[in-house]
């Protein structure tokens, strides 16, 4: 990444930690409420690349919005994305004890105690939108539109209900996992790069494009974390490698190889640069989408 965009993904993310700081550590808290919020925070803390809000943030800044307006949308986004990993890491789903270099959430605290605190931390990301202030409630009605649409069954929680129902199949094909991700993963990124049009009041045509370069870059993410999964190390990932055969997952890798599979990668990122093309204030988007297909966590 060039040292001036490298500034600007730094920048982001601190004030998206900032952000996250103030809206979760402000709660207004009882005693009982401690342990979840202490639970929400450890998860949000542990940290992770940030990606998701960033996107919000570049997409906000590339249609000429101003990122105040973008950053508490931003930090929701992030919540939901934490939400679904603690509840990814629980032993019903792929029963993962690392997350993010720590403790998965059910082992630093216990199993019901993660699940409440994903519930928390899904549901205030929509109350944090609904009290951001620099927001109108036209654009707050459109951003809940996308999001719920993005997070419930059509989007991540859909994808995750069939990742999990195939683990007892071994007829699925490439198309299959393709649909899966692009509900699992895609549906959090492709719906970022849409927010942040909206956000700034961009034309619908923009905001089409942003969702479908998303939706591209998801899909290479996804096929990227097949790849890591197999040859990374949980020293660098922070999470446990091999866990996709353990759950007898089907994945690029399981189908293709690792070799035929970050060609994928490769190709759905160049998908993703072609759509980038088309849009402007691109330089810092272009530079991010090649960064990711080379990702080492
Ligand atoms: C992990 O997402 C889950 C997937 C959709 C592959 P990230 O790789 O963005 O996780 P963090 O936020 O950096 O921890
Ligand atoms: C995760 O897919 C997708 C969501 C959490 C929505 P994975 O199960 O492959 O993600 P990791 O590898 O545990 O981060
Ligand atoms: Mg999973
Ligand atoms: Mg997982
Ligand atoms: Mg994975």
């Amino acid at each position: 990444m060039l040292d001036a965009n490298n500034i600007i993904m730094k920048k982001d993310i601190q004030n998206i930690e900032t952000k996250l700081k103030e809206l979760i550590l402000n709660t207004k808290t009882t005693t009982k409420q401690k342990t979840v919020l202490d639970a929400m925070n450890y998860s949000i803390e542990a940290g992770g690349k940030r990606m998701r809000p960033v996107l919000i943030i570049e997409f906000c800044k590339m249609c000429g919005g101003r990122l105040e307006k973008a950053l508490t949308t931003a930090c929701a986004m992030e919540m939901i994305h934490t939400f679904s990993l603690i509840h990814d890491d629980l032993p019903a789903m792929d029963n993962d004890d690392y997350r993010r270099g720590k403790l998965s959430c059910h082992k630093a605290f216990n199993e019901a105690i993660a699940i409440l605190a994903g519930d928390a931390l899904s549901v205030h990301a929509f109350q944090v939108i609904l009290n951001d202030n620099n927001l109108s409630n036209d654009i707050k009605i459109n951003i809940l539109k996308l999001l719920t649409h993005a997070t419930g069954y059509e989007g991540m929680i859909g994808g995750q209900v069939i990742d999990i129902e195939n683990e007892s199949k071994n007829d699925i094909t490439i198309d299959d996992l393709k649909a899966m991700y692009n509900k699992k993963t895609g549906a959090l990124i492709a719906s970022s790069c849409a927010l942040g049009c909206i956000i700034a009041d961009a034309p619908a045509h923009i905001i089409e494009k942003a969702y479908e370069y998303g939706i591209n870059l998801g899909l290479a993410f996804q096929i990227i974390d097949d790849i890591l999964d197999v040859t990374s190390s949980q020293e660098i990932l922070g999470k446990p490698i091999g866990s996709d055969k353990e759950e007898n997952k089907t994945t690029f890798v399981t189908i293709l190889g690792i070799e035929e599979a970050k060609k994928q990668a490769k190709q759905t990122t160049e998908n993703a640069l072609k759509i980038l093309q088309e849009l402007p204030n691109n330089s810092f988007l272009i530079d991010l989408t090649k960064e990711l297909l080379t990702r080492k966590k």
